[in-house]
């Protein structure tokens, strides 16, 4: 089975009011229904997002980074993970106290105390109970020197992270369907991706996935 964290988490100062990241889930579902085309089963631990999952995937829904990391915990401690990929767009922190209820504005203090989140993907690859892992990292690609710069971060997050890969992928993937990406695994050549919309971009990764599954 194919583990995915997917979409944004939310992070609560109240009952309506949250942080979060912008992330519609396009990217955690185009690869979802690319693995599924494979054959593979897939779960995904999804934040909250307005689209509808590819039907024939397991969906666990979730809300916050915490909520993120115990459902994939779960997921990853049942055994049967083959491929872990962390697409999700996990707010890095969370207010340190979540008010009750809905406090009027004059009730709410303007100084926000923030405490960092747990890395999901970074704990979760820890437990190594995957038999690959795979992360990705979204970084600004205009000029040579933006690359390079993307290059050497994408790089130290593969090995911060422990990953047997990771997913470099331009930042234009934000604002248009199109980015260019890269394929970077721990071990073995760098594959230049191209430049292409999520679904394509999809099924190229689980080709790549699938090729790192076999030489394991
Ligand atoms: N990630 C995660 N939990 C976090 C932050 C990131 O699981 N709290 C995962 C993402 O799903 C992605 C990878 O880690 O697969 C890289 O995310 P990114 O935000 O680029 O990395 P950070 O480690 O947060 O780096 P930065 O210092 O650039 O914020």
């Amino acid at each position: 089975m194919w583990l995915l964290t997917s979409g944004p988490t939310r992070e609560h100062l109240d009952s309506v009011r949250f942080l979060t990241n912008a992330s519609s889930g396009r990217m955690g579902f185009a690869i979802a229904e690319a693995a599924l085309a494979r054959d593979h089963e897939v779960t995904i631990v999804q934040g909250p997002v307005a689209l509808s999952p590819p039907p024939r995937a397991h969906v666990l829904p979730v809300v916050s980074a915490i909520e993120m990391l115990e459902s994939a915990a779960l997921v990853l401690e049942r055994g049967d993970v083959e491929a872990l990929i962390g697409v999700a767009a996990v707010c890095d922190f969370r207010p340190a106290r979540k008010l009750a209820g809905k406090p009027a504005k004059s009730a709410v203090p303007r100084q926000l105390d923030l405490v960092l989140n747990p890395d999901v993907l970074a704990e979760l690859t820890a437990r190594r109970l995957a038999r690959v892992h795979i992360g990705f990292a979204l970084q600004s690609m205009r000029t040579p020197e933006e690359e390079r710069v993307a290059f050497s971060a994408a790089r130290s997050k593969l090995a911060r992270k422990g990953l047997d890969a990771i997913v470099l992928n331009g930042a234009a993937a934000m604002e248009s369907d199109a980015s260019h990406a890269y394929w970077i695994p721990a071990r073995g050549e760098d594959v230049d991706l191209g430049v292409a919309d999520k679904t394509v971009h999809a099924r190229r990764l689980v080709a790549c996935i699938e090729e790192l599954l076999v030489r394991r």
